[in-house]
């Protein structure tokens, strides 16, 4: 596959960059990951917000211009033939000479896209749901960085994985924040619950597109903190990102999610979003 690396469009195998990166060295970056279907680029301008957000959080000043992006991500996608794709987007800081914590001054930033398949959702993971452990939250306080500094959720990731599961439901301080990489939605008594966004969890842009399929299709919804309880004893659970979009959590600390089944809501807003995303 091909790939984007500081001006220039290079076969994947190809691309290299040096060991002084300080993204490499510190983490020292920002990301996106954009879906695309049918070769179009899903909530482009909201990935590119966010991206300019999470630059100007580190401090690093974006390299392009908005309409620079959408044709690099244009060009990228029409060097692929998968009908949907996942669009990887990271800008670190640059390669130093030297490795040193402060920012060097005048260092170009290293801009780096990629693209894979997307895969479609597995039908039975969308019929059955997936499992979920829970966690305490023990990153740090600027969650709504998309950073590449992402030690702390792969940890808490592999702790799923090691239980045969898919996702880690985190917890700060008895209340719900969000996946170690998607979103989550709890539905109780009918009503959706979803979290304030704040800068202990990322502002999904999934998450943005469920707020609003429930707005339009007159869905009761609540934006405020759900505790810990409150997700555990939930009727339904599902979780958002831009690779998983919308999937049923049915079990939870190996005790089944309100029916064990998804329900109504979960199966509604998979329709909404199925429709959404064309
Ligand atoms: N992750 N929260 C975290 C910590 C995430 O890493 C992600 C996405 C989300 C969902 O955001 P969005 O709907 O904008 O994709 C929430 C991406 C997919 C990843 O790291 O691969």
């Amino acid at each position: 596959s091909i790939c984007y690396l500081n001006g220039g469009f290079v076969p994947r195998s190809e691309a290299r960059i040096s060991p002084m990166d300080r993204g490499f060295l510190f983490g020292d970056g920002v990301y996106e990951v954009i879906p695309v279907y049918g070769g179009r680029a899903f909530r482009l301008d909201a990935h590119l917000a966010r991206l300019q957000r999470s630059l100007a959080g580190i401090g690093i000043a974006n390299p392009h211009s908005h309409a620079e992006w959408t044709d690099l991500v244009q060009r990228l996608v029409a060097a692929h033939h998968w009908p949907a794709q996942a669009v990887y987007v990271q800008v670190t800081r640059g390669a130093d000479t030297v490795r040193n914590h402060a920012f060097p001054h005048d260092l170009p930033p290293t801009v780096f896209m990629t693209a894979d398949a997307l895969a479609p959702i597995a039908p039975e993971q969308l019929e059955r749901g997936v499992s979920a452990v829970s966690a305490a939250d023990n990153r740090w306080l600027r969650c709504d960085l998309k950073t590449t500094a992402l030690l702390a959720n792969c940890l808490l990731r592999q702790l799923a994985v090691e239980q045969g599961c898919a996702e880690t439901v985190l917890f700060r301080d008895g209340f719900l924040t969000e996946g170690s990489a998607s979103n989550i939605f709890v539905v109780r008594d009918g009503v959706l619950l979803a979290p304030p966004k704040s800068h202990l969890m990322l502002p999904g842009i999934t998450c943005d597109v469920v707020l609003e399929l429930a707005a339009k299709h007159g869905q009761a919804t609540e934006v405020r903190e759900i505790r810990e309880e409150e997700v555990h004893s939930a009727d339904e659970l599902w979780l958002t990102s831009s690779t998983k979009e919308v999937l049923p959590i049915t079990r939870l600390d190996d005790k089944p999610v309100g029916s064990g089944r998804p329900g109504p809501v979960t199966r509604a807003m998979i329709d909404w979003f199925r429709q959404a995303r064309i």
